[in-house]
């Protein structure tokens, strides 16, 4: 297993926006793509819910700071920040299509996330607002630098469906940085308001994230006896020593350091991998089933 302790150094990877990339999600996946294991599937599937309305917030979040932006840097980060985001919207928006196919009320589960993000618009600060997307943002590069890592984890997956996760983990990690530096640089948002609004994103997201696999459950049909077994099996899964949370305690406690930045954390070891393997192949499964062989040949 790779922990994020043994990966490289951090180094500031420019931020490359990719467009078009084929994940083959027209292809007939199934159901519970994540070796057949319901709750792995729809964990993952729940937060693909969130990701086409959340990924908007968090742009319209930074972009309300865009016109006090000067250094030309950072604007240009803006900018493939939003194309990044955008990217990943519209790519796990036609994933998710495929979810309304099987039954799973997206309009309802959209309408709830849409009421959440416009009570947020309506009742807290621009500055607070910019503070909640940086905390999503470290969750997201902490899962990306975590999750995508892991055999345990990704191993059994469907290769397309890895292929997507891979190609959004590494551009998170890519961006990671940039809602943090216009929230500390040019919103000169404090220790607190970031503290704070990082206490409300961890409580608030697994809740949210909690209720919509409850409702995909149910469109699994899974009987109350087999859902409460799912959630036990599953919340084992994740809260157990060296399950797919504990490893990665470091990371997010690491963001009520004072002086923590985003890249005093390493990034995923198989970066160069994954952008090499694309760029000779063109193909993001290609990409991440080179993470793959490296995976077996540890
Ligand atoms: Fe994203
Ligand atoms: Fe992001």
């Amino acid at each position: 297993m790779n922990s994020i302790l043994n990966a490289q150094p951090a180094i500031a990877r420019p931020i490359q926006p990719r467009e078009k990339l084929d994940f083959g999600l027209d292809g007939d996946i199934p159901r519970h793509w994540a070796g057949g294991d319901i709750f792995k599937t729809r964990f993952f599937d729940a937060m693909s819910t969130t990701f086409p309305i959340g990924e908007r917030y968090f742009i319209t979040s930074c972009r309300a700071f865009r016109d006090q932006i000067q250094d030309p840097k950072l604007l240009a980060e803006v900018r493939d920040f939003i194309r990044q985001e955008g990217q990943h919207g519209m790519v796990h928006g036609k994933f998710n299509d495929m979810l309304t196919r099987q039954g799973i009320d997206l309009e309802f589960i959209e309408g709830e996330i849409a009421r959440h993000v416009k009570f947020f618009n309506d009742n807290f600060s621009k500055e607070f607002n910019l503070a909640v997307t940086a905390a999503f943002e470290h969750l997201t590069a902490m899962m990306c630098s975590t999750f995508i890592e892991r055999e345990d984890i990704i191993g059994d997956w469907d290769h397309r469906i890895r292929a997507m996760y891979t190609w959004h983990a590494i551009e998170e990690v890519e961006h990671k940085a940039v809602c943090f530096d216009v929230m500390q640089k040019v919103a000169k948002v404090g220790y607190f308001k970031r503290v704070a609004a990082m206490l409300l994103v961890s409580v608030m997201f697994p809740l949210g994230i909690m209720r919509i696999m409850n409702r995909m459950f149910q469109a699994d049909k899974l009987s109350l006896w087999q859902q409460a077994k799912t959630w036990a099996k599953g919340l084992w899964w994740m809260h157990k020593p060296g399950g797919a949370f504990l490893p990665a305690v470091g990371f997010y406690l690491a963001y009520f350091k004072p002086g923590f930045h985003p890249w005093q954390h390493p990034e995923m070891t198989h970066y160069d991998l994954w952008v090499n393997t694309l760029e000779t192949s063109g193909s993001p499964i290609a990409a991440s089933e080179a993470l793959m062989k490296t995976f077996k040949a540890a």
